[in-house]
């Protein structure tokens, strides 16, 4: 495989971090890497492959000679500088929101919608953390009986919003075990012994922005516009792992023993699921897994046509580090990313 010269975004943070680890890991062939972040970790210095590398301020014209950059920022930034990497000819493997819903970029989870990476025309979006875990489900699923509509709600870690809100919740915690009150930065109320049906801004719907970009990412990855899809998101005071409750509705008979025979052939899952021994998925056991782990498979009881379940993933190290590591890899060896810039001619 030929090697690329790859550059990080965001590289010191949460998500930057752990995906520097999984493309060293997994020896992807890098020609050059360099790691950019704001001003204020301009001192300091990351480790990829055994040599030190010093974190850089981004300056306009700083991703040429670059092939693929990936963003690890929040959507402000992406908005700004992805365009400075696609006009390089490079290509933008963005993990935030500012490009998923866009009808030309792919937004691409590599065990459903591989090929999507065909078309991009120099971007391509990294789903939210729940989408992969909903789409990698339903998808072997929905191939054999259409999925009429999904009732899902999550339990969601706070390392999903970032180094900060880990902070946060430590501090808290101390705080409230040694008696003190808490005054809240991250999220609008105390997070330790707590839970916060708040993720993202309210719509005018009622649902949040995090709700309705799951029920939109979950559509568009697999291809389906009329899967009717609704999502409460909650914040649970868990470091890392984000799990959700989920309730698949079919067009057509479906029973739960059929549902746990295509989900444990399916890419990317492991089933977890043994009542009688209390076994099923938990965040902690789902840390640094490759994996989405799903149990408590059973007949929803409400429907007809219903089955119930619950799925646990890590979402930084699965979900985001490997999924974009994933879409580079793949990417490459179809020839769909490369050094040429090819996209440049749409
Ligand atoms: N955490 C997750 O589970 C998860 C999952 C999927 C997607 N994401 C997405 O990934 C992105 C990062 O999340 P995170 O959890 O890693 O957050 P984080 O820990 O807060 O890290 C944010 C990173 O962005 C950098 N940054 C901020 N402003 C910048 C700028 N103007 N120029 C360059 N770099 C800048 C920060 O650098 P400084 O420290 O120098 O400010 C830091 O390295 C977000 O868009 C998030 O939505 C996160």
């Amino acid at each position: 495989m030929e090697k690329l010269n790859v550059a990080v975004v965001g590289a010191t943070g949460l998500a930057g971090r752990e995906f520097i680890k999984v493309l060293e890991q997994r020896r992807f062939p890098v020609g050059s890497i360099r790691l950019f972040d704001s001003e204020h970790s301009s001192d300091t210095e990351l480790f990829f492959d055994h040599q030190r590398i010093q974190i850089e301020e981004i300056t306009p014209d700083v991703f040429r000679d670059t092939d693929v950059v990936f963003f690890f920022a929040d959507a402000d930034v992406s908005r700004r500088l992805v365009p400075l990497a696609v006009g390089v000819g490079a290509v933008a493997i963005d993990n935030s929101s500012a490009f998923s819903s866009e009808a030309d970029v792919p937004l691409v989870v590599p065990e459903v919608n591989l090929s999507d990476i065909e078309w991009h025309k120099g971007i391509i979006a990294n789903p939210n953390c729940t989408t992969i875990q909903l789409a990698v489900t339903l998808n072997p699923l929905h191939k054999i009986i259409p999925v009429k509509r999904v009732v899902l709600s999550t339990y969601q870690s706070v390392s999903g919003s970032g180094t900060a809100a880990i902070k946060e919740l430590t501090s808290q915690t101390r705080l409230v075990l040694d008696g003190y009150r808490v005054c809240p930065h991250i999220y609008a109320h105390q997070i330790s012994f707590n839970v916060l049906p708040e993720i993202g801004l309210f719509l005018d719907s009622g649902y949040t922005r995090e709700e309705q970009r799951i029920a939109d990412e979950t559509r568009k990855v697999m291809h389906v516009e009329n899967i009717a899809i609704s999502a409460t998101c909650v914040r649970v005071p868990v470091y890392f792992g984000d799990s959700a409750s989920v309730h698949i509705e079919f067009e057509a008979s479906m029973n739960s023993a059929k549902v746990r025979r295509l989900l444990a052939e399916a890419p990317g899952i492991r089933i977890i699921d043994d009542c009688s021994v209390s076994l099923y998925p938990q965040p902690w056991a789902s840390s640094d897994s490759n994996l989405i782990f799903i149990g408590r498979i059973r007949k929803d009881l409400s429907l007809s046509n219903g089955v119930a379940l619950w799925v646990v993933a890590d979402n930084i190290h699965k979900c985001t580090a490997l999924n974009a590591v994933l879409i580079l890899e793949e990417g490459v060896r179809k020839g769909w990313i490369n050094k040429t810039g090819d996209h440049r001619r749409f």
